[in-house]
């Protein structure tokens, strides 16, 4: 019987600092295992592991669309994201997973798509965004509004440009008050400041958010008066987690576990749940 706790080994093949204290991997499984039969679907993640220091929970970052390795970006934070920044291209860790749910994308076909994301809140709707733009005539209009708390705090500097060059997306970046730089062109103002003056139209419309808390508490608010209902609104949750197998009973809430009932619930099954998240 497989052990569902081995992790599959994964060699470091590419490694990118998005901002001082945010680190991407892209990895290649080497495990003959799954080096071949590898799928994942946006939106969930994985445990990845620094041997001898222990496992951390992150996203898959890249797009199932790009197939032979996934990528996976992180702050340091602790003990097991610090023990990962020192490691580096030609490096072995583990990964075990993928866990969880995904975002809803078949859901989300000829519709009008919001992404909202703060911080190394974009990573999760980074796999998504992706995945929606390699299939792109299957959606209507994309806005993708991002922000960060400074200009150096924004992820995925090069993939914004690119964006933001797009005919077929609707770009906005903003950065907080006081983290502009001199040539800034983007907003300044927080996300949902930013999300209510560009307001969005609900119809036939899905909106994505993922970000710090109190990011997310408010673009739920704003979203809700701008129209929205709960479930054209799906994010993304971050408890703490162990196993991510519904198995240690670390991460969850009430009756529903993160790591296998989600992380990517809808606005109103969040309602649903029996504490503020
Ligand atoms: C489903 C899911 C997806 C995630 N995706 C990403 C991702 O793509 N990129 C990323 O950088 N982080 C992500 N996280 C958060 C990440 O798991 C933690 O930041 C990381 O495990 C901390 O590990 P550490 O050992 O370095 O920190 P520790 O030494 O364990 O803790 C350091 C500090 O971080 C806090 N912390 C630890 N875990 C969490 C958590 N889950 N949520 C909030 N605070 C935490 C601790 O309370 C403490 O203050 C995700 C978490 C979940 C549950
Ligand atoms: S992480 Fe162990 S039960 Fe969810």
């Amino acid at each position: 019987m497989n052990n569902i706790y081995k992790p599959y080994l994964a060699r470091i093949e590419e490694v990118r600092w998005e901002t001082p204290d945010t680190k991407t991997f892209k990895l290649a499984f080497i495990d003959p295992e799954i080096y071949d039969s590898f799928t994942f679907k946006a939106g969930q993640f994985g445990e990845y592991s620094s041997f001898g220091e222990g496992e951390s929970t992150f996203c898959i970052s890249s797009s199932p669309t790009r197939k032979g390795y996934i990528e996976c970006s992180f702050k340091v934070v602790g003990k097991v994201t610090t023990a990962l920044k020192n490691k580096d291209i030609g490096d072995l860790i583990g990964f075990r997973g993928p866990f969880g749910n995904s975002f809803p994308i078949e859901n989300m076909f000829d519709k009008n798509l919001i992404f909202v994301g703060g911080g190394i809140g974009l990573a999760p709707l980074r796999s998504l965004i992706w995945n929606c733009l390699d299939l792109r005539e299957r959606f209507k209009d994309i806005t993708i509004l991002y922000g960060a708390r400074s200009v150096s705090d924004l992820c995925y500097k090069n993939e914004l440009k690119q964006w933001e060059e797009r005919a077929d997306v609707k770009f906005i970046k903003t950065v907080d008050p006081g983290g502009e730089t001199a040539d800034w062109n983007g907003k300044i103002g927080f996300v949902p400041t930013i999300l209510k003056e560009i307001s969005p139209s609900p119809e036939n419309a899905v909106a994505i958010t993922c970000g710090p808390p109190i990011m997310i508490k408010f673009v739920l608010q704003t979203l809700e008066q701008m129209g929205f209902k709960a479930e054209q609104v799906v994010t993304t949750l971050e408890n703490r987690m162990k196993c991510g197998l519904g198995k240690c009973g670390r991460c969850n809430i009430g009756s529903t576990y993160v790591c296998i009932d989600g992380p990517v619930f809808t606005a109103e099954q969040l309602k649903a749940l029996p504490e503020d998240f």
